[in-house]
C-alpha cells in the first residue's frame, strides 16, 4: 500500500477498531489520516454513567505518535461523519495532506446506550442519532471522497457495519436500521463507481472485543471473563478482536481485492452457522420463557444469554431445525420429557439436542 493514502473515522478510543484499523494500514505502507468526533472517542453510556476513563491515552493523537513511531505516516483531524460541513472539511484535509485520497474506511458508530431497549423505550432522537452517525455519515464521507478516487481512477471504500444489520439482534431496532442501511448504500455506491476502479464493500462483525461490546452498568463486571464467556459460544471459540476486522480491511483496501465489490464479508466466528436468534427473558411476556440453565445454552451469533422453555413453548420454536444434527431441536415441559442435566431443578425445563 505503498503512496496510499488512507482515511479512518471513529479512531478515538483505545481499544476500538478504527485504531487496529488505522495501525494495520499504517504497517502496510499507507500514509493514513485518522478522525474522530473528540480526541479520545465519543464515550458510550456505560463510560459515561461510570466515568470510566482511558488515563494515559490521548485518543488520535496517541494513535498518530503510535504510528509514527513505529516508521509509518499518519496525521489527525477532529470532526463529526454526521454534520455535511465536518465531513467535506475531514476529507478535504485528508486528500491535501499528500495529494491524494485512495481509500476510505466508515468505522464511526453512534455511541451504545438507551438505544438498546425495547421500541417502546428507545428515545427517538437516539434512533435519529444511530441513523445519522452510520447511513448519513457514511454517505457524505464516501460523497466527498469518491472524486479523489475518481481522478486517480482507483479507489476502496469499505464501511463497517454489523451482524445486526443483517440478523435481527435483541432490543436493537435502531441500530440494526442503521447498520442495514449501511450495507443498502454499499451495494448501491459499488455499481456506481466500479468503472472508475472504485471498489466498495461492507463488513459485519460479530461480538467484537471492544468497550462497545459491554452494554451492562454493572461497574464490577468481569469485561475479560464475560468476554472469553461470550466467546465460548461461537463456533471458533472466542471473541473476535479488533485485529481481526482489521486483516479483512487490509485485504480489501489492497489491490488483490480488485475483483470483488458490493460485498459484505461477515466476521462473526462462525456465530450465523446457528440460525438462531434469542433473546433475553426480560424481553418475552410475562410467564414465558425460563432462563437457560447451565450446560443448556445453545450457541448464538450475538450473545449467549437465552430464553430456553416457558409455558407456551420454547426458543426457539421446538423442531427447529440445527445444523449438523441429525434430530431437530425440540423442547418439553419437565413432566413429559426432561434431561439429566436438568434433574436438579424442578424449575429447569429440558430442551433436548
Ligand atoms: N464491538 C462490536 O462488538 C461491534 C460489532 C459489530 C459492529 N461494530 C461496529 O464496528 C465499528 C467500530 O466499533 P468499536 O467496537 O470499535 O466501537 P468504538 O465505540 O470504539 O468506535 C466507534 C467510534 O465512532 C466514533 N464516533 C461516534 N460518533 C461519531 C461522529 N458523529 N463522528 C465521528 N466519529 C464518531 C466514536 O467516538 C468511536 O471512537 C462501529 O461501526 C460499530 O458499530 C462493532
Amino acid at each position: 500500500m505503498v503512496n496510499r493514502v488512507a482515511l479512518v473515522t471513529g479512531c478515538g478510543k483505545r481499544d476500538g477498531m478504527g485504531r487496529a484499523i488505522a495501525t494495520t494500514l499504517a504497517a502496510s505502507g499507507a500514509a493514513v489520516v485518522v478522525t474522530d468526533r473528540q480526541p479520545a472517542g465519543v464515550p458510550n453510556r456505560r463510560q459515561e454513567v461510570l466515568g470510566i476513563t482511558d488515563e494515559g491515552w490521548r485518543g488520535v493523537d496517541s494513535l498518530t505518535d503510535e504510528i509514527t513511531a513505529a516508521g509509518g505516516q499518519a496525521i489527525s483531524v477532529l470532526g463529526d461523519v454526521a454534520a455535511e460541513a465536518d465531513a467535506r472539511r475531514i476529507v478535504a484535509a485528508a486528500a491535501a495532506w499528500q495529494g491524494r485520497l485512495d481509500i476510505l474506511v466508515n468505522v464511526a458508530a453512534a455511541p451504545q446506550g438507551l438505544d438498546r431497549t425495547d421500541i417502546e423505550q428507545v428515545p427517538v432522537e437516539l434512533f435519529d442519532l444511530q441513523i445519522a452517525v452510520a447511513v448519513r455519515g457514511t454517505f457524505l464521507m464516501s460523497r466527498f471522497a469518491v472524486p479523489h478516487m475518481r481522478a486517480s481512477r482507483w479507489g476502496r471504500i469499505i464501511n463497517i457495519s454489523s451482524m445486526a444489520g443483517v440478523v435481527a439482534a435483541p432490543w436493537s431496532t435502531a441500530y440494526s436500521a442503521a447498520k442495514a442501511g449501511v450495507l443498502g448504500l454499499t451495494r448501491a455506491l459499488s455499481a456506481d463507481v466500479a468503472p472508475w476502479g472504485i471498489t466498495v464493500n461492507a463488513i459485519a462483525p460479530g461480538m467484537v472485543a471492544t468497550s462497545r461490546a459491554i452494554l451492562s452498568m454493572d461497574p464490577d463486571i468481569d469485561y475479560d471473563a464475560e468476554i472469553k464467556a461470550r466467546g465460548s459460544s461461537l463456533a471458533v471459540g472466542r471473541s473476535g478482536y479488533p485485529e481481526d476486522i482489521a486483516a479483512t480491511v487490509a485485504y480489501l483496501a489492497s489491490d488483490g481485492s480488485a475483483f470483488m465489490t458490493g460485498q459484505t464479508l461477515q466476521l462473526d466466528g462462525g456465530g450465523r452457522a446457528a440460525p438462531f436468534v434469542a433473546r433475553p427473558p426480560s424481553a418475552l411476556p410475562p410467564g414465558e420463557g425460563e432462563p437457560c440453565r447451565r450446560g443448556q445454552l445453545r450457541r448464538f451469533a450475538l450473545i449467549t444469554w437465552a430464553a430456553c422453555c416457558g409455558p407456551r413453548g420454547c426458543w426457539p420454536p421446538a423442531g427447529t431445525p440445527r445444523p449438523g444434527r441429525s434430530a431437530p431441536a425440540s423442547c418439553a415441559p419437565p413432566k413429559t420429557r426432561r434431561s439429566a442435566r436438568s434433574s436438579r431443578s424442578s424449575r429447569t425445563w429440558a430442551c433436548a439436542r
